[in-house]
This record gives C-alpha cells, sequence and structure tokens, in this order.
C-alpha cells in the first residue's frame, strides 16, 4: 500500500512525527473489502480481532476488526511511548482517554469518531476504545511508531 512505501521513505530521510504521519495517512485511498482480506480473521462476538499487516522497527501498521460494542480496556502505547493514528474506515469509534490517578484511572475526555475520520495518539496517551455501532463491524487502520511493546493494561 502506497502509504506504508511513504511511511518508510519519510523513515529514512528522517524519523517519524505525529503531524507528518497523520497527513501521510489522511492522504490514503483505503478499500474495505481489501482491508478485510488483508485481515481476514473474524472479530469474536463483542471483541475485536488485530492483524498486522506491516512490521519494522521505526512502525507498524495494524488492521482493527471491531465486532459491536467490542471494546479495550484503558491502556497506555507501551514502553517506548508509542505515539499512534488510527483512520477509521467504516463504522465508528468511542475513545475514552484518562490520566492517572493514585487510586487508578480517571476518564478526562471522550469523544466520537464517524467513518472518514482520523484519530491521532499522542505520546504517553491512556484511552479506551470502543465500537459505538451497536450493529455494524467497525474496521480502521492503525499505524503506532515505534512498534507497540509492553502495553499495560489498567
Ligand atoms: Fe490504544
Amino acid at each position: 500500500m502506497g502509504f506504508i512505501d511513504e511511511l518508510c521513505q519519510l523513515q529514512e530521510d528522517e524519523s517519524l512525527d505525529l503531524c507528518q504521519v497523520k497527513e501521510i495517512v489522511s492522504r490514503a485511498t483505503f478499500c474495505p473489502e481489501d482491508l478485510r482480506e488483508s485481515a481476514p480473521q473474524q472479530p469474536e462476538p463483542d471483541h475485536y480481532s488485530r492483524t498486522s499487516i506491516y512490521s519494522c522497527d521505526a512502525f507498524e501498521v495494524l488492521v482493527i476488526r471491531w465486532a459491536p460494542e467490542a471494546q479495550t480496556t484503558p491502556h497506555n502505547h507501551g514502553c517506548d511511548k508509542s505515539c499512534g493514528v488510527a483512520a477509521i474506515i467504516e463504522g465508528g469509534i468511542t475513545n475514552r482517554v484518562f490520566c492517572m490517578q493514585e487510586n487508578g484511572v480517571k476518564e478526562l475526555e471522550c469523544e466520537q469518531f464517524e467513518a472518514g475520520s482520523l484519530m491521532a495518539f499522542e505520546e504517553g496517551i491512556i484511552h479506551q476504545m470502543e465500537n459505538s455501532k451497536a450493529n455494524q463491524e467497525t474496521l480502521s487502520v492503525h499505524v503506532y511508531f515505534p512498534k507497540l511493546s509492553d502495553v499495560t493494561h489498567f
């Protein structure tokens, strides 16, 4: 896919940053049928499936298929504090952002993202994502840089 080539090129020329990755992903055209072919694993009811379609030291690209009302736990983006961009291809995502408190995490904000929108995850974010559609699979493409490692769930 063209946007992966562009990310590789950018990584060779300089390092990836959130603005540039967002810009590259915003220009990409995604075909839902092709993405589902690349990520054939259907999610179990109430769950999501993640398929890595590209991975190198600098970044990783995942296709995530969300069953209706599937949600993640609140989590961070690993020991390397990866940044990320997610494109919502079909369906919709509710994203909740949290902060750490002495006795756990506290919700700071909640935002809705519909198909066609882009999400950006800054370094150090703690968040939870949920398929906001009760009767529809949501399909999203995620770029994480550096690639995720040792994600913590809260
Ligand atoms: Fe995340």
